[in-house]
C-alpha cells in the first residue's frame, strides 16, 4: 500500500535507508559479521571469472557489482546484457560462475541465458527480490534483496539493494579468498543509510533542479567517469522511462569523440562527480560542454565541492558512492515526470516484469 504517498515510486525511494539496514541485518550472523551461504562463497571463490547477466536497471547494478568483485575479491568479472548474450556468447573461461541479477526473477531474456548455461553445465547464482521466482528456482544458489515488494515500474530500491547485496557478496568472498579489504562494510553501510535519509529529506532541492533544467527540454545528458558514469546510465534510464525526455548517459572522456556535437545552447547536462580520482577530469568535461552553451548541473560529494555545484552529497566511502549518488537522480526523474504530468508509476509501453524475449 502506498499510504499517504502520491506514488509508489516516491515511497520506494524513501524506503531505501530502511532497506539497506534490513539487508545488513539479514546478512549478519550473531556476532554481527557479514555472512552468506558457505556454498555460495565457495562457488564464487573457485571461479576464475564471474559473468554477470541482467537487463535494464539490474544490468546497471551489475556494472557496479563488477567493480566490487574485482576490487575486493580480485576475481575478473564481465557484465552482459542478457538479450545480447544469447546471440554472441563470449568465449567462456575454464571455471565460470554466472550471476543473474533480477528484481522480479522473471525476466525472460535473463532466463534464456540461464537455460543455455545450465545446459553447458555451469553454476549460477540469482540475486533477486522474489523468493521462489523462476530465476531463483532454476539457479543453483539465491541471494535475496530483502527490499520488500517494488510496485512502481521504475526500479529504485531494488537497484540500491542489488548494489548492497553485491557489496556483501564481494566482501565475504574477499575474506574467503584471504584478500584484504581496508574498510568495514557494516559500518560504511550504516553511514550510507544515514546519508540516504538526508538525501530523501532534501526533496525540495531536487524538485527545484527538475523544474529549472527539465521543465521544457527535449533532451538531457548525464556525464560521469568511472562509477559515476555507471550511475549516470541509471539516471538517464530513470529519466527517460518516466518523463519521456530523451536522456543518455555518457562517459566524460567519450564526449570529444562525437557526442559533444549534440550540445546546443541550453542543453541540460547533469554531471556526477563523487570520485576523487576523476574529479578534475569530469570538471574539465563540464567546461568543454559549457563552452558550447550547455546548462550544467553538477552533483558532487563533500570534500570535492566547488562554488557553482548544484548539490553536495554528504561523504560516504568512495567505492560505495553509487548507493547514494543515484538518489538525487531518482528524485530528479520523479519530479520531472510529475511536472510534465506523466503517469509516474505506470509509464507508457512498459511492464514491471518483462516476461517475453
Ligand atoms: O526484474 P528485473 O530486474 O529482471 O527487470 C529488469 C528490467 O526490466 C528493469 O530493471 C527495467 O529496466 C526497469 N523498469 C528500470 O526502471
Amino acid at each position: 500500500e502506498k499510504g499517504t504517498y502520491p506514488h509508489y515510486m516516491l515511497k520506494e525511494i524513501d524506503e531505501q535507508p530502511l532497506v539497506i539496514r534490513k539487508i545488513v541485518q539479514a546478512y549478519q550472523n550473531e556476532e554481527g559479521k557479514l555472512t552468506i551461504d558457505y556454498n555460495i562463497s565457495e562457488a564464487v571463490s573457485e571461479a576464475d571469472r564471474v559473468y554477470i547477466v541482467a537487463c535494464g536497471t539490474s544490468y546497471h547494478a551489475g556494472l557496479i557489482g563488477k567493480q566490487f568483485i574485482e576490487k575486493m575479491a580480485k576475481i575478473p568479472v564481465e557484465v552482459h546484457v542478457a538479450s545480447e548474450f544469447v546471440y554472441n556468447m563470449p568465449i567462456l573461461s575454464e571455471k565460470p560462475l554466472f550471476i543473474f541479477i533480477s528484481q522480479s526473477g522473471e525476466t525472460a531474456d535473463s532466463r534464456a541465458v540461464l537455460v543455455a548455461i545450465k545446459e553447458l553445465g555451469y553454476k549460477s547464482l540469482t540475486i533477486t527480490n522474489v523468493q521462489g521466482s523462476t530465476l531463483s528456482r532454476e539457479a543453483d544458489f539465491t541471494m535475496l534483496l530483502h527490499a520488500g515488494p517494488e510496485i512502481a515500474v521504475a526500479s529504485t530500491k531494488a537497484y540500491t539493494a542489488q548494489i548492497a547485496v553485491l557489496g556483501i557478496l564481494a566482501n565475504v568472498v574477499a575474506e574467503f579468498r584471504e584478500q584484504q579489504v581496508d574498510f568495514d562494510l557494516v559500518k560504511e553501510l550504516g553511514i550510507i543509510a544515514t546519508v540516504m535519509e538526508a538525501l530523501c529529506d532534501s526533496k525540495e532541492q531536487f524538485e527545484e533542479i527538475a523544474r529549472e533544467y527539465l521543465a521544457v527540454t527535449r533532451n538531457c545528458f548525464f556525464i560521469g567517469r568511472s562509477l559515476d558514469y555507471y550511475v549516470g546510465l541509471e539516471g538517464a534510464l530513470k529519466l527517460k522511462e518516466i518523463s519521456y525526455i530523451q536522456a543518455e548517459g555518457f562517459a566524460g572522456g567519450e564526449l570529444k569523440h562525437g557526442t559533444i556535437a549534440l550540445i546546443e545552447e541550453g542543453t541540460p547536462i547533469i554531471a556526477l562527480s563523487t570520485q576523487n580520482e576523476v574529479n578534475l577530469s569530469i570538471r574539465g568535461n563540464v567546461k568543454e560542454v559549457v563552452a558550447r552553451g550547455a546548462n550544467p548541473c553538477i552533483i558532487t560529494m563533500k570534500g570535492l565541492e566547488e562554488e557553482d555545484d548544484r548539490f553536495v552529497i554528504p561523504e560516504v566511502h568512495e567505492l560505495l558512492s553509487p548507493l547514494v549518488s543515484v538518489i538525487p537522480l531518482q528524485l530528479i526523474a520523479y519530479y520531472a515526470a510529475l511536472q510534465r504530468e506523466c503517469d509516474v508509476d505506470k509509464p507508457r509501453n512498459l511492464a514491471k516484469s518483462v516476461t517475453v524475449e
